[in-house]
Formats: structure tokens, sequence, C-alpha cells
């Protein structure tokens, strides 16, 4: 007799990631910040998946990445740790969780493995981060790189602008990659880059790229989720593909609410709970429980 888990899938490991890139198969990721929308992304089949820094952003409403905190990355990644049981889990370090030092960039490296459940780090940044990235990849960490359109550099780049546009910015973007690859990261995310550049950039690593406003030639895409479920409140950038409107849908089912509770129609009769038919009966000297009587 032969026992079917219905859970057939192998686990994700920065060795399938390698193994996709050399077999040419495409890597799918996403970022997901909570217990559920992990679970849906887990269930849905993506390779790998990001407790991105864009949490500030798409789910605590601020208006940059940099204000979100190492504990609650750390929170978020547990949720979303409880959730996911296929694909490869990684965590952003956020801005100022890397930025004073090696040594604390290991600790709380470390802290997104022990505390979080990560799999993985991802660090902003290229050449200048190299040191610090080989510090966590001795101490068994995997890292993901993250160069191009970096949004916690956004002050100094001036504002979330395309990057490598010019041969200077084309050279130093391909002096990061390569520097990352031979610092042995996992995958680097080509972010907010002419296409032409990723394609280069692609061709010139043997880690996997991951794109996302890179163009297709990546060996792998990435979207944060409510972008991609339309759970958004600004125009979407133009790499944006909405795959549906969660947000029209999810309006248009409070208006509904809203009304219904306003109208009485909610809830009905079949959505409350009832006494036993023999505790229903209102004795005749009047004194049966309030809660009957009120009925
Ligand atoms: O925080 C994030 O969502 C990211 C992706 C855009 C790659 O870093």
């Amino acid at each position: 007799m032969s026992i079917t888990t219905g859970d057939f899938r192998q686990r994700v490991t920065i060795h399938t990631l390698a193994e996709k890139k050399q077999k040419h198969e495409p890597i799918v990721s996403i970022t997901a910040y909570d217990y559920a929308t992990a679970r849906l992304a887990d269930e849905a089949g993506v390779d790998f998946i990001l407790v991105g820094d864009s949490l500030a952003q798409v789910v605590l409403g601020y208006d940059s990445t940099l204000p979100v905190t190492m504990d609650e990355m750390l929170h978020h990644t547990r949720a979303v740790r409880r959730a996911v049981r296929h694909a490869f889990l990684v965590v952003d370090m956020p801005f100022g969780s890397y930025h004073t030092g090696t040594r604390q960039a290991l600790e709380n490296a470390v802290r997104c493995v022990k505390e979080g459940g990560a799999e993985a780090v991802k660090i902003e940044g290229g050449v200048s981060r190299v040191p610090l990235i080989r510090r966590i990849i001795e101490a068994e960490i995997p890292v993901i790189g993250h160069i191009g359109l970096t949004p916690q550099s956004v002050h100094r780049m001036g504002g979330y602008k395309v990057q490598g546009k010019t041969p200077d910015a084309i050279e130093e973007l391909l002096r990061d990659a390569v520097a990352l690859d031979q610092a042995g990261v996992s995958a680097i995310v080509l972010e907010g880059i002419p296409r032409e550049v990723g394609t280069r950039i692609t061709a010139e690593v043997a880690t996997p790229t991951i794109g996302i406003g890179a163009g297709p030639d990546c060996n792998g895409q990435i979207l944060v989720f409510h972008d991609l479920a339309g759970l958004t409140f600004n125009p979407p950038a133009k790499f944006v593909r909405r795959y549906c409107n969660a947000g029209e849908l999810i309006t248009e089912a409070l208006h509904g609410y809203c009304d219904d509770v306003r109208s009485r129609a909610f809830p009905a009769d079949a959505e409350s709970y009832h006494l036993p038919r023999e505790a229903r009966r209102v004795p005749a000297d009047g004194d049966a429980d309030p809660v009957v009587r009120q009925k």
C-alpha cells in the first residue's frame, strides 16, 4: 500500500536555484509578510519567498523602507516561516542592521536565521558590502545580493531612479555583480536597471540573477505581493504587472458588509446560534433566562 501525503514537492534550496540557472529554468519569487499570503504563495509553487523590507511601505504604511526595524522584520518573518513548507525563505536585512560594521551585520544575520527561521539574508549593495557578506557566508548563512536601484540608498540616489544608464554606471554595476558573485552569494537581485544591463550581468555571473524591473533575461523574477495583487494605493511602477485587483474586490465586499449590517440583512437566522428547542420556551411566570425572553 502506498501512502500519499499530497505533499510531493521538494523543498527549494540554494542548490535548486543554482540548478535552475544551469537548466535555464526561470526562478519565480515573490515577497510575503504574513501567514496567509505566504501560504498562498508557497502553495502556488513559488520558488523563493522574500520577507522584503518593502514591508515598511506596503504593510506598515511608511513612505520609504528606511524606518523598518530588525524586530519588525523578525516578527513578520516568523509568521511567514510558519506558512512556508517548500519555498526558499529569504529575509531582507533592514536599513541600519548592517551599516555600522561587520560584527553588527553578522549578529543580525544570525538573528534572521535563529529567531526568524530564514534560510538566507538579502543585503543591498555591491563591492563595499563584500567583506561583511563574506563573513556572513563563513558563518554558514547564505546571502542574496541586491544591486541597481537599492531603495535603502534612496537619499544617495536622490530618489527612486533607474540605475545603470551611463557607460560608467554600467561598468560599476558589472563590478558590483562580479564582486558579489566571487564572494559566493546565492543569487543577486537586479532592480530598476535597463534590460540590456540585466542581460549582460546575467551572462557574466555564475550565480542566478533575479530581476525586478531588469528585463526578461534575468534567471528569475520577483514582484512585491501587494503590487501583483492590486493592494497598493499609488500608481504602480512600469515593471509591475497586476495579476488581479484584490483592492477592488475587497472594497466591494466591505461595502456589501456595511450595507448588510446597516439594513439588518446580516446576520441572517442561519448565521445565528440557537438554544436547544426545550430551552427556548418562555415560562408562564415570566422567570425565563433574559436572553431567551429577548428573542
Ligand atoms: O523589499 C523588497 O520587496 C525587495 C524586492 C523589491 C526585491 O527588496
